[in-house]
């Protein structure tokens, strides 16, 4: 096995007969943001020492870690979200899609990303078009790539998808697609919820013209708060909710009587009510600082590493990923004789933590895993005669 970053696993408070492959589902918190977001418990039961400016520069912070993290070239482009559906919302709300255009997404995306364009494909009598893999096995990538990029035509209004397939890890070539995108006008969307924070991301070089990320997966952040940078296309936009926050003078307590008619600047406007929120903003804020800190392209290393022989071994030539799948999130496609959902309880028994979807079980580690996390899993993949056993 090639050298790898050590585990951070003594940063969390996993017990240490479990055996968490599931930040694909959820991310265990790191001692220092559960102890964040004890601190700012404590500081809103006794609310007094709250001032003006601590409505603004948590929020502030946070755009300035999420904007480091893809490489965002300005923190006013970050708006904090509540959920991806909730990004996804406010971003579908302000695209235009006219009778006869088209929505072209990635087939079984995650419904986040799915209902709210259907609806509005229904709503204005467009066309939503999930384009499926055309074939199995290892070239699936490639060809999925290219087939995406065929659907996408001079009536297509909007491109929305994930970085990698949700279930599975497939990856996408985001930034070609982006660019097809761009050359027929037409917006595209990034839900990065399962790639920003374990994979390196660079905003500038693929261009979306937004990008949705809820916190609680590899963003190691609590549940119920994201981020999402808005490019320019959406500067005119109205948001779901208007917030007194997100206008101008709105740090002037005392004249908040005076309604500003303007918005703040960049992404601000999207700000969800009560984005300040102080206990899940510092606890978001210590994710952050603790991602940039181990550093994205170790914890890709870390989790290749783990995963890598595995991978090879369960799913081969077979990875829709080719040569160089991502690390941090696979799928294992049971045989049909076995059935997922017993063998996640059989798994469970032994404390290995995974996701069952549709006919796999979704394997995803993060810096907290060791190499005991997976020959846990092996030691149970092995008993149902999908691996042999290690010698
Ligand atoms: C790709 C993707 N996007 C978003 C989410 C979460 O969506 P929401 O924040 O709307 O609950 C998930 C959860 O599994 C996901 O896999």
């Amino acid at each position: 096995m090639e050298s790898m970053p050590s585990t951070r696993k003594d940063e969390f408070s996993l017990p240490s007969d479990y055996h968490y492959l599931n930040c694909a589902y959820m991310s265990p918190l790191s001692r220092r943001v559960q102890a964040a977001g004890e601190a700012g418990i404590r500081r809103v039961a006794v609310p007094a020492n709250i001032q003006t400016e601590d409505f603004f520069s948590g929020c502030d912070r946070v755009r300035e870690l999420f904007a480091r993290l893809i490489n965002a070239p300005n923190p006013q482009r970050i708006a904090i979200i509540p959920s991806a559906s909730y990004g996804l919302s406010a971003v579908a709300r302000n695209t235009a899609v006219e009778r006869g255009q088209n929505v072209v997404t990635v087939h079984h995306q995650f419904p986040s990303n799915v209902h709210v364009w259907r609806r509005k494909c229904e709503t204005v009598g467009a066309e939503f078009r999930a384009v499926r893999p055309p074939i199995d096995g290892p070239d699936c990538a490639r060809v999925w790539n290219d087939a995406i990029l065929e659907a996408i035509d001079g009536d297509t209004a909007v491109v929305t998808q994930g970085v990698v397939h949700w279930t599975d890890g497939t990856p996408f070539d985001v930034e070609v697609i982006a660019a097809r995108a761009r050359d027929v006008g037409a917006a595209f969307i990034l839900d990065a919820t399962q790639a920003v924070g374990a994979m390196p991301f660079d905003l500038q070089r693929v261009q979306p013209d937004a990008l949705i990320c809820a916190a609680y997966k590899w963003l190691t952040g609590p549940y119920s708060i994201g981020a999402a940078y808005f490019g320019s296309r959406y500067d005119d936009g109205s948001p779901l909710e208007e917030t007194w926050l997100g206008r101008v003078g709105s740090e002037d307590f005392a004249g908040l009587i005076e309604q500003s008619e303007l918005y703040r600047p960049g992404a601000l406007r999207y700000d969800m009510g009560e984005a300040p929120n102080f206990i899940l903003v510092p606890m978001f804020i210590e994710a952050l600082e603790q991602l940039l800190e181990w550093g994205v392209d170790n914890i890709q290393t870390h989790c290749r590493g783990l995963t890598r022989e595995l991978i090879e071994e369960l799913v081969g030539e077979q990875h829709p990923g080719g040569p160089e799948p991502v690390g941090h999130l696979f799928g294992l496609h049971v045989p049909e004789d076995v059935d997922p959902e017993a063998l996640q309880a059989r798994l469970c028994a032994q404390k290995v933590f995974v996701s069952v979807r549709g006919n796999a079980i979704r394997v995803a580690p993060h810096i907290y895993n060791d190499a005991a996390d997976i020959e846990a899993l092996r030691a149970v993949l092995a008993e149902c005669g999908m691996l042999t056993p290690a010698a």
